[in-house]
């Protein structure tokens, strides 16, 4: 299971625009209590790393979604593997991403979420957006990097279950 990889974005960049969203996270909740909860399995390292540099009492809460198989395109649908969540009512939540591609997995997120809690306030960042392949209106409230239709892998973004150990973002070179 080996491709040969192209960087796209390298650690240190990766790192830096962390470091970016945080501080507008830190500016928005100005102090507040916010809930991050973490998409898996590919948010993973994502989640972790902004986590760090958010200065307000931060609960996190994991879930896992699947949407793709051993393919590289969506299969349409999203299947919700593990969903449980605490009480979120009045509680501001941020969902953490690792790309949005058609959006089909952010409106599942969000419309779950309008359909189950009465949130004090509900934001949505992804590290990647491929703003290109969307097929439902929705735009992230943070993100990191715009890319363009790669099927990209690493920093947690698998392909077939591989390369989510990578400390870098590389897509498979032609
Ligand atoms: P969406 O529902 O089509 O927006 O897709 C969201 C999910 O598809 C992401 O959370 C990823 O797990 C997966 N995905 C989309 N594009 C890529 C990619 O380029 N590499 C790896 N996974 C991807």
């Amino acid at each position: 299971m080996t491709m040969n990889l192209k960087v796209l974005y390298s650690e240190a960049e990766i790192q830096n625009k962390i470091k970016e969203l945080a501080s507008k996270m830190n500016a928005l909740y100005n102090g507040e209590e916010v809930t991050v909860i973490c998409v898996l399995k590919g948010a993973v390292m994502f989640a972790t790393d902004l986590v760090k540099f958010l200065d307000m009492p931060v609960q996190m809460e994991f879930i896992r979604l699947s949407s793709y198989g051993s393919s590289l395109t969506t299969s349409g649908k999203v299947n919700a593997v593990d969903i449980k969540l605490p009480d979120l009512n009045n509680k501001n939540v941020l969902i953490v991403e690792d790309i949005v591609d058609t959006g089909l997995t952010a409106k599942f997120l969000i419309d779950f979420m309008n359909m189950n809690f009465h949130v004090k306030s509900l934001k949505f960042c992804s590290l990647l957006d491929k703003k290109i392949t969307r097929k439902v209106d929705i735009e992230p409230d943070f993100y990191g990097f715009e890319v363009d239709d790669k099927f990209v892998v690493g920093y947690g973004l698998d392909y077939d279950g591989y390369y989510r150990n990578l400390p870098y973002i590389g897509y498979k070179e032609n």
